[in-house]
């Protein structure tokens, strides 16, 4: 996680690193801190604890200008979130680092910088990562040779900007195992741990590989790989509007990215779902050169990895895969399947799944897995990561940035993709062309469904009110809506803080239903999809427990007979093999509301990142 920003220029980069820091602060906000190289070439550095709202009122009564700088977000690991552990973290005040990644090794690095007279002032791994610099331009002094020398003595993940005060137009950039992008000016360069953070001053990029070094000065860029060579990197020109990361007409990214599913719903399947025919196209081409068409021949089972609400989405395809495209499927989570010794059947099909594609625990596992086999395919919402250009074939989410920590419309459209995937592979088993049809003229009606939803916002919100005071609740789902229940649960978890636990409704019985009582309420979803009758009767039981229930259900349930403690909200009937993707946004939008009510910080819940770039 951490967010890093950098820039060389004939002007001062000072707003410039903020603004940066301000749309990189998805990617943790424990502190923040800024660096750069006045005229006269001394290192100005301020640092503040919590958000880049508190650097920018320090550096109003501290303006602190240069050409050449350095700034960074961070989202704690080593060491508790302090101003001694903020970043930038300097060397004998002369060298200056931003990091984000591990260092694992960074105990023994210590102590051999502390034999050296080194003096630490932070807890944090980063901190050897300096000193390491400082310790190779003694012998060096040259600051690429410097970087390069003490990249190789790192083991772990890092994506470092540095600086140093006897260059003063002199920016090195590294990257392996964490994001880094060049974002390239007229006459100046910057360095960003996305390319959304760099938005205002240039669209054009350049991703750096693992292990790239760059060499950055207002007027030249040299790009290194790993072996030392000097490298081309192509030059990408960016189709994010600067605007496509603000908030609009919205109180919250949350609230405007759940508005935008209707629309993100309509491109994913723009040009892939033509004429009644999804198109193979969509998953791109082989690394190798070999087609979608013949990789998806090939396959004969699938197994999904992935973390946190894309894994929820995996859950969801597996019931797909299985029961509609008749495809054998397993769905793991990355930081198990990573460190599990593992069987891979011939043949399978390994999907990742991620908003991101920087997920560290789900691009491991990736690497693990290319280790035995090259059928990958990346579920992806960014089309520049790690997970797509590493992953054989590559299946875009299209949903545009997603910047709220709780995600939602990468969630949705993540479904649809899974969906296709399910299409193609059905097909090959005779899954009937008319079926795959239905299926995605079904899927075209629902941004209209979700329209309906939210229309009704404010019922949801009421119900919200009964949620506000109170710290457990439990979700109950079957079938496709069971992994919708954990991704409630989640949501609710993670932006209002109320603990919450997601069961198959058939579990209750085997033990949770123990907790019932008035006091805990059960939030429980239902579509017509055959188990309707076994969830009302799972509602019954919680109900003569003296339980509460709060019933999504699609509105061509019959409820009567489940009396005043089942609270029902109805859902516009939608066809069951859609039900997951259209019963998530009343799930998004009552975890809102109750986080609204209890008054987080929707957008940024306390402990978390939106792209968990650390083991
Ligand atoms: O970027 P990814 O989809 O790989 O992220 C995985 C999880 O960290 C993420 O889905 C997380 O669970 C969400 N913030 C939950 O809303």
């Amino acid at each position: 996680m951490c967010g890093i920003v950098g820039a060389v220029a004939e002007r001062n980069v000072t707003p410039i690193l903020l603004e940066g820091l301000r749309r990189l602060e998805y990617r943790g906000y424990d502190s923040a801190g800024i660096a750069v190289l006045d005229q006269d070439e001394c290192i100005n550095r301020v640092r503040r604890v919590g958000k880049v709202k508190e650097l920018s009122d320090a550096l109003q009564q501290n303006d602190i200008r240069g050409v050449l700088g350095v700034a960074h977000t961070r989202w704690a690991t080593h060491g508790e979130p302090s101003e001694k552990n903020a970043h930038p973290h300097m060397c004998n005040k002369s060298v200056v680092i931003v990091h984000n990644g591990i260092i694992e090794n960074h105990s023994v690095l210590r102590e051999q910088q502390i034999n050296e007279g080194f003096e630490f002032t932070s807890q944090t791994d980063t901190e050897v990562a300096v000193h390491q610099v400082e310790h190779y331009l003694k012998i060096e002094d040259d600051l690429l040779k410097a970087v390069r020398l003490a990249v190789a003595d790192f083991e772990g993940a890092y994506a470092l900007g540095v600086i140093s005060k006897k260059e003063n137009n002199r920016l090195v950039a590294t990257r392996r195992g964490s994001p880094l992008v060049i974002g390239v000016g007229i006459g100046e360069y910057f360095i960003a741990s996305d390319a959304a953070a760099l938005l205002p001053v240039t669209r054009r990029f350049i991703y750096l590989e693992e292990g790239d070094i760059a060499d950055i000065r207002t007027n030249a860029l040299t790009i290194y790989n790993d072996k030392g060579d000097i490298v081309e990197r192509e030059i990408k020109e960016s189709e994010l509007s600067a605007d496509a990361t603000s908030k609009g007409e919205y109180r919250h990214f949350m609230l405007k990215e759940i508005h935008e599913q209707p629309s993100c719903l309509i491109d994913i399947l723009e040009g892939r779902f033509v004429n009644g025919q999804l198109l193979d196209s969509a998953f791109g081409i082989g690394i190798d050169g070999r087609s979608a068409v013949e990789i998806l021949d090939q396959v004969k089972a699938v197994q999904i990895i992935a973390c946190g609400t894309s894994y929820h989405a995996g859950l969801v395809a597996r019931y797909w895969l299985e029961a509609i495209a008749g495809i054998p499927c397993r769905v793991e989570v990355a930081s198990e399947y990573r460190y599990r010794k593992t069987v891979l059947m011939d043949d399978t099909l390994v999907v990742t799944i991620s908003q991101s594609g920087e997920t560290a625990d789900t691009l491991a596992a990736l690497r693990e897995i290319k280790e035995l086999t090259n059928l990958t395919l990346a579920v992806c919402n960014v089309p520049e990561s790690s997970l797509v250009r590493e992953s054989e074939l590559k299946l875009m989410t299209r949903a545009g940035p997603e910047i709220g920590v709780a995600s939602t419309k990468a969630f949705t459209t993540q479904l649809i993709a899974l969906l296709m995937l399910v299409a193609a592979l059905g097909k090959r088993r005779g899954l009937a062309a008319d079926k795959i049809k239905t299926l995605f003229q079904q899927a075209q009606a629902l941004p209209a469904l979700i329209e309906q939803v939210l229309q009704n916002k404010a019922d949801i919100d009421a119900w919200s009110e009964h949620f506000t005071d109170l710290d457990n609740a439990i979700f109950i789902g079957r079938g496709t809506l069971f992994p919708i229940a954990l991704e409630g649960a989640l949501k609710l978890k993670e932006i209002s803080y109320i603990h919450a636990d997601a069961y198959p409704a058939g579990e209750l019985k085997h033990g949770p239903i123990a907790l019932i009582d008035q006091d805990l309420p059960t939030i429980a979803i239902a579509s017509m999809d055959g188990y309707e009758g076994k969830i009302k009767s799972n509602i019954q039981e919680i109900l003569a427990r003296g339980g509460k229930v709060y019933l999504f259900a699609d509105e061509r349930l019959d409820v009567s007979d489940l009396g005043e403690n089942c609270y029902v909200m109805k859902v516009p009937a939608v066809d069951a093999d859609l039900a997951p993707i259209l019963f998530s946004i009343p799930m998004q939008l009552f975890s809102y509301f109750v986080a609204l009510r209890k008054g987080t910080d929707v957008d940024q819940p306390r402990n978390l990142a939106k792209s968990v770039t650390v083991e």
